[in-house]
């Protein structure tokens, strides 16, 4: 059986994502895999207007779909890309965070919310995973939300990161070619993705670097202080991409560590029952404050005044 893989890139034409990309994708091809290759910047993609009336479809049974569809290409790509085993996004860093064209087209996928919509049964389940390529010209201090950016934009279409690379230093155009142990890290990217593939999707582990980040369960490299959560749940460290919950301990050798809790995963955002977890909480404060009639009146008539204000523009 051949298996579908896509690349998907946001960075200039001809340059280091593009190339790096290529590089993991010719891997996928050579054990024959069936390739296709995009690059956002061809595209139109409009910004989510923040309507949620594909949520609210979905809350009623209904997949709506985006009110969007019509007006640019993300439909078109999406229905493609749902239909993959495997996508390898490769995007360049802006900013220390991914770039805003893939941010863009990545933040226009809840009306693809798969639990949503296989919980609805208007799609099947079908399992995926990805490779993420953060491309950046300084090191990992300047890139400190490239990756976990990308990684954030997974959970919507349930994709399962099964390796990473950070590409550091690469600011000329094509700069990277002159890097032969990167362009060969992108390579084995695009092997250890084929061989996840043959794995069954159950089975499916992280085939990265083992130590790779802070976070031992999704691989960041990003730790937050942790509050009091909706629910009273409280860590005193979390992982800032997948929500593990847990504390630093010192190890032998005298490095800091981050160690999750035992019921530090009840939360974790790379699983379907982990997100679960946030529609609870979703629920909850909207369903607090939409059905309630007394909070409502109480905003339209707190809002006048901001509706009234006016400054001037540019
Ligand atoms: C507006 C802008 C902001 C950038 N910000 C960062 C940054 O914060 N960190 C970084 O490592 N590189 C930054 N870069 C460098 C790019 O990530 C780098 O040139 C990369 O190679 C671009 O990928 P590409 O060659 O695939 O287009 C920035 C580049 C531009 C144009």
């Amino acid at each position: 059986m051949s298996y579908k893989v896509m690349g998907v890139t946001a960075g200039r034409k001809n340059s280091n994502s593009e190339y790096l990309l290529k590089e993991a994708l010719s891997a996928c091809q050579e054990q024959g895999a069936d390739v296709t290759m995009i690059n956002l910047r061809d595209y139109n993609i409009l910004d989510c207007t923040g309507c949620t009336a594909c949520t609210k479809g979905m809350s009623e049974g209904k997949n709506v779909g985006c009110v969007l569809d019509k007006k640019d290409d993300k439909k078109r790509i999406m229905d493609v890309m749902l239909n993959q085993d495997a996508v390898i996004f490769s995007v360049p860093t802006y900013d220390l965070m991914p770039t805003a064209t893939y941010l863009a087209f990545a933040q226009r996928s809840l009306a693809f919310e798969t639990a949503f919509l296989e919980a609805i049964h208007a799609i099947e389940h079908r399992d995926r995973i990805a490779g993420l390529i953060s491309v950046g010209g300084s090191t990992r201090s300047w890139q400190s939300m490239a990756l976990e950016g990308m990684q954030a934009t997974m959970f919507t279409t349930d994709f399962k990161v099964v390796d990473m690379i950070l590409a550091t230093q690469v600011p000329g155009n094509g700069q990277c070619l002159l890097n032969d142990e990167l362009m060969a890290r992108a390579h084995r990217m695009g092997e250890n993705i084929m061989e996840c593939l043959r794995t069954p999707a159950a089975e499916r582990k992280w085939m990265g670097e083992e130590d790779m980040g802070w976070c031992p369960n999704c691989h960041s490299n990003a730790l937050v202080l942790g509050e009091p959560q909706w629910d009273g749940l409280y860590y005193p460290i979390e992982c800032q991409v997948c929500g593990a919950g847990g504390t630093l301990e010192k190890t032998e050798d005298g490095k800091w560590k981050f160690v999750i809790s035992e019921d530090g995963l009840l939360k974790d955002r790379t699983t379907v029952e982990g997100r679960a977890k946030h529609l609870e909480e979703i629920g909850t404060i909207q369903g607090g404050f939409f059905g309630d009639p007394e909070k409502l009146k109480q905003v339209a008539e707190k809002k006048i005044k901001y509706v009234n204000m006016h400054f001037k523009g540019v």
